[in-house]
């Protein structure tokens, strides 16, 4: 295997920093960098836009076949590291709040809402030197990825670094209550029906408690470039 790989997959659970290595790891290869959970998010914020219930499954597969999302680099220099439009509108930071947050895991579990996803997420891979990162990257949508590094962390961890980033951003909230949201989702990602998160059979398991960020990225950049198994 060369050593470097034209698909790099990277899943994890929410928190564990997969977002910001995987947009450093493409940075560093010179890589396109494509956040799935983006995707979910913008189809979540459409649906709340519309009004559709987060049960409601039927209404939100047909929503996802109909939406327009475009994932791009960044339009505006505000610390995002891309921006996302939905049907053309510019939605990079309204997919983050705490209402989205709490909805996106129920729409992410619709089958037809991952079909649609999916999809377009193979479409965007087809090119190669691609870093993407999502939950089911490595399981389902890059099988074949050439690399896979499974991102994790505890819950206590990854509650803390969820306050802290939100802290950046001026919004306090309770520590218990963002570790009962990070457990909420876990459950949620972990045990639905269709593409559940869990590590590839071949994926590295990188476990980031007590690193900090060069030290995760440097750890998940020398499993990328190490010479092929
Ligand atoms: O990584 P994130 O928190 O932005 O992801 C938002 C939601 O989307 C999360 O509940 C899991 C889901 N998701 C998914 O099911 N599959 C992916 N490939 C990426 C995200």
């Amino acid at each position: 295997m060369p050593a470097t790989p034209r698909t790099i997959a990277i899943d994890g659970p929410a928190g564990a920093g997969k977002s910001t290595i995987g947009a450093l790891v493409a940075e560093r290869l010179g890589y396109l960098y494509l956040d799935t959970g983006a995707m979910y998010r913008a189809v979540a914020l459409a649906a709340s836009g519309r009004g559709i219930d987060p049960d409601d499954g039927p209404a939100l597969g047909a929503l996802a076949g109909e939406v327009r999302i475009a994932i791009g680099p960044p339009t505006v220099r505000d610390g995002r590291t891309y921006t996302v439009l939905l049907d053309g509108t510019d939605v990079t930071w309204a997919i983050r709040s705490a209402d989205i947050d709490r909805t996106v895991s129920q729409v992410a579990r619709v089958p037809a809402v991952r079909e649609a996803m999916v999809a377009q997420q193979r479409i965007l891979a087809g090119k190669g030197r691609v870093v993407m990162v999502g939950r089911d990257i490595g399981t389902v949508v890059l099988p074949k990825a050439e690399r896979k590094i499974f991102l994790t962390a505890s819950a206590a961890e990854r509650a803390k670094r969820r306050g802290d980033e939100l802290a950046l951003r001026g919004e306090v909230r309770p520590r218990q209550e963002l570790l009962h949201e990070i457990l909420r989702r876990d459950q949620l990602d972990s045990e639905r029906v269709v593409s559940p998160l869990k590590p590839a059979a071949d994926a590295t398991v990188v476990q980031t408690d007590g690193l900090s960020v060069g030290q995760a990225l440097d750890t998940v950049l020398q499993q990328i470039t190490r010479p092929g198994r």
